[in-house]
Formats: structure tokens, sequence, C-alpha cells
């Protein structure tokens, strides 16, 4: 059926719960275990994570909400829709976000390379005990060239399949498979002796470090990237839904889905790290540089692998497939942000699309591949502060420009005029000063990482 706006033959999804699992297959990924291990630990941990599900309740929750809203009631990707219903002054916001897309997937897709790489390597028993050695080998250079491109092929072959026979069915088949065996590595670590203090670490929190704004900032921006938020990525999946459910749920469990992913990763990473002595490998506590605080996780789990013979081999394995598949599940919601965009912009075929945009990522992600230095820049300016200012100028639109029509489309399927009050409160006063001040405090950051690249 065609919607009013859409074309007729635009793509939508088989099921609604088909949805609900592509989203959160968006939202878990390599930033629930790579990125939240890194900043956790270098936020020293609890406290970290305190501030980190602050931000995903009071600011990331009704940011996705107001994203899935625009994405539904405009039936198209977001370019047309924020010129559609905000006018032609906010095409350059759908822009950003079509940038932030090949930006942030060409450095994502380097980090899922590894994975596969190390999945292979675990599978044929071929992990050396050296775990920093391996990481500095595999991880830079020709090596991750290949599997960055290797992984590119992938994710592009899924988006040119279209969204019920590629998205939806990925998801399907992924998500539940990746549940199971977080689970289960979750449980495993509990056996391991002197993980005592990793759960310490990880579960309880130093109140100074509350109010680090170096912290506060990572909570801030790892919330924005782990919940996929700020690059229409959301906004897209939105657009291909035609049935008028209640999307603060879609919205509560794609955010709870995604943090307990985040949790679990935690709940078996920390007490690794302290299991196997990483603390020190990793920098924990002291200054970390580029190569250990991209690598902590590829550092920590391979190394998990050194004592634990046989079956250690059998849990590598089941944990970076399980990383790739999440990756991939990500990988897709970033190339879909950029196709859908060559679709309904410039009237290109989905297969075309997906290949000329897939090629430049690949391109683009090169550098990433060769200097780690450079997948950090990427990290920082893309994956954090043009996030941020993405969120910003979404909550902008939505609670100022668009607010009668937004609450007209968020109360089909929510029959509840408490929840709509609270999220346009939050949507108006505290989303854009708060992500404002968050915004200006991540530029250290960056600047920090800019010079490092060019070793000033
Ligand atoms: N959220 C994903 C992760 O945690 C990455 C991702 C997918 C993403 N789509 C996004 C990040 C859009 C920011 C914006 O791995």
């Amino acid at each position: 059926m065609a919607s009013p706006t859409g074309s007729p033959q635009r793509d939508s999804w088989g099921s609604h719960a088909g949805f609900v699992l592509a989203a959160i297959g968006s939202a878990v990924g390599l930033g629930n275990m790579w990125r939240f291990s890194y900043v956790a630990a270098e936020g020293g941990g609890a406290a970290f994570v305190l501030l980190y599900l602050g931000f995903v309740a009071f600011v990331g929750v009704p940011v996705m909400t107001s994203e899935l809203l625009v994405g539904r009631l405009a039936q198209v990707s977001p370019i047309e829709a924020l010129k559609r219903l905000g006018g032609p002054r906010w095409a350059p916001l759908g822009m950003l976000f079509a940038f932030c897309g090949l930006g942030i997937l060409s450095y994502y897709s380097v980090i899922a390379g590894w994975t596969m790489r190390y999945s292979f390597d675990a599978i044929r028993g071929a992990l050396p005990d050296d775990a920093a050695g391996y990481f500095a080998r595999v991880g830079t250079g020709m090596p991750a060239v290949l599997t960055h491109v290797l992984f590119m092929a992938i994710t592009i072959t899924i988006v040119v399949g279209g969204i019920k026979k590629g998205l939806e069915r990925t998801a399907i088949v992924l998500m539940p498979l990746l549940f199971v065996l977080l689970v289960g590595l979750a449980i495993w670590a509990t056996t391991l002796s002197g993980g005592g203090p990793g759960y310490a670490y990880y579960l309880r929190p130093r109140l100074s470090e509350l109010l680090d704004p170096a912290i506060i900032t990572d909570a801030a921006g790892q919330a924005f990237f782990s919940l996929s938020l700020g690059m229409g990525a959301l906004m897209t999946y939105a657009s291909y839904l035609r049935s008028k459910e209640n999307l603060v749920k879609e919205t509560l469990t794609i955010a709870v889905a995604d943090f307990g992913v985040a949790f679990l990763a935690g709940l078996f990473i920390f007490p690794i790290i302290f299991h196997f002595d990483l603390v020190e490998t990793l920098g924990l506590g002291g200054e970390l540089n580029t190569d250990s605080t991209v690598g902590t996780l590829f550092i920590a789990m391979p190394a998990a692998v050194r004592s634990l013979g046989r079956m250690g081999n059998a849990v590598i394995a089941a944990f970076f497939i399980m990383l790739f598949f999440a990756a991939l599940t990500s990988a897709i919601s970033l190339l879909e942000v950029v196709v859908s965009a060559a679709i309904d912009s410039w009237h290109w075929s989905r297969q075309k699309a997906a290949i000329v945009a897939g090629a430049t990522i690949t391109l683009l992600g090169i550098p990433s591949a060769l200097n780690l230095n450079v997948l950090d820049v990427g990290d920082k300016l893309v994956g954090t502060v043009l996030l941020m200012v993405g969120g910003f100028f979404t909550s902008i639109m939505v609670g100022y420009k668009i607010l009668p029509q937004a609450e007209q489309e968020l109360s089909l399927g929510l029959d509840n005029p408490m929840a709509i009050k609270v999220w346009r409160n939050l949507v108006r006063y505290l989303v854009p000063p708060v992500l404002l001040v968050v915004l200006i405090f991540s530029i250290p950051k960056l600047v920090t990482a800019v010079k490092t690249l060019f070793g000033v």
C-alpha cells in the first residue's frame, strides 16, 4: 500500500517485529563492546556506566523518539524528510547525516574487519600467545585493509538485497543468536578466579569521577554512538514503517536492549581484564595510548585464550563471530542512510546506490586501516562531535519547528498525554542545552586526537 507521501514502490518492513529487531541490530554493535569497553575503562568503570545510563534515559530516549517519528511521518529518507517537514533550510542537516554515515562506516568497517580476522584465526586455532603483538600485526597495514574490504563487500551485498530480504532477514536470524552467546559468556566469566576487582571496578562508582567533565562527555558521546543517534539511521529505518504503533514503546525496547548488551559485555570484559592481569598492558589508570584504547577488547579477549587451551579458543571464536554479526547489522544501517538518500533524492536504483556508496566508503576507510590515529580522529570527529551536532538540530527541529505535527504523530498508538508531555519537555528544554554543553566539552579530545595524528 502506498503512503500519502512515499512512492508506491517504496520498500517497507515485512513485519513489525522485523523493524524492531533491525533497529536493535543497528544499535547493538561494535559500540556496545569495542567502544564501550574502552571508554568505560578510561572513564573509571562504574562512574562512567552510571553517567552513561543517565544520558541514555534523559537525552538518548527523547532524541530517538524524535528520529523515529520524523521518519515515520515523512515516509522518505532523511534529506527529503527534513525538507518536507521543516522546509528547504533543513536539507543540510540531512546531508550531514549522510556524511556521518560515510564517515562512521569507513572506520567502523576496519574494526569489523578485525573481528573477521580474529574469528578466522580462532577457528583455525592460530591465535598466538602474544595478544598485543598479534593485534599490532593484523590491526593495521595490509591485513587490515584486506579484511576491511571483505567486510564492506558483505555489507553491500546485504543492502543490495533491500529491506525485507536483506536487512530484516539478517536481523531476525542474527540478533537472537547474539543474545544467547552473550549471556553464555557473562556466565562463563563468573568462573574466572581473580575477577572480583574487575566487577568492583565496573560496578562500584567513585564519586569524584561523576563530576569529571571528560567522563561526562565520554558518556554522552557513547550514548549517542551506541544508540545509533544523531545521523538519521533510525529515522531512515522508521521511514519504512507503515504500521502506527507506539513509538515510545519501540524506543524503550531498543534502548533497553542496547544498554543491556553493553552492560552484559562489561560483565565479562572487566573480569577478564583483571583475571588475566591486563591492567598494565591496557594502561588502565595511567596514560592511554591510541593502540591500547582502540585495542582494549581486541587485546583483552584473545589474551584470555592463553591459559585456557582449547576451551579458550572456542570461547574466543564464539565471541568474535558474534561481534562480527553485531557489527554487520550496524554497518547495514549506516550504509542504508546513504543508500536511501541516493534512492529518494537522486532516484538511483538500490543496487547502484549500494555499490557506489559502498565503494566510496571502502576507499575512505583505507587510511584508517593503515593508521590507527586516523581511525581515532574519525571516531572523535564523526563518531562523537558530529553526532551531537546532528542530535542537537534534530531536537530543535522537532521541539520547535514541527512540534504540533510531531505530537500528533506520537499520539498514534500512544494514548498517554503524560508521556507525551514528558517527551515534549525533554526535547525542548533538556536535550538542546545539554547537548550544546557536552559538544563544547568534547572538542578538546578531538583536538588531542588530531595532534596525535600529526605528531604535535
Ligand atoms: N550503534 C552502532 C554500534 O553501537 C553503530 C551505529 C550504527 C551507529 N548506526 C549508527 C552509530 C548510526 C551512530 C549512528 O555499534
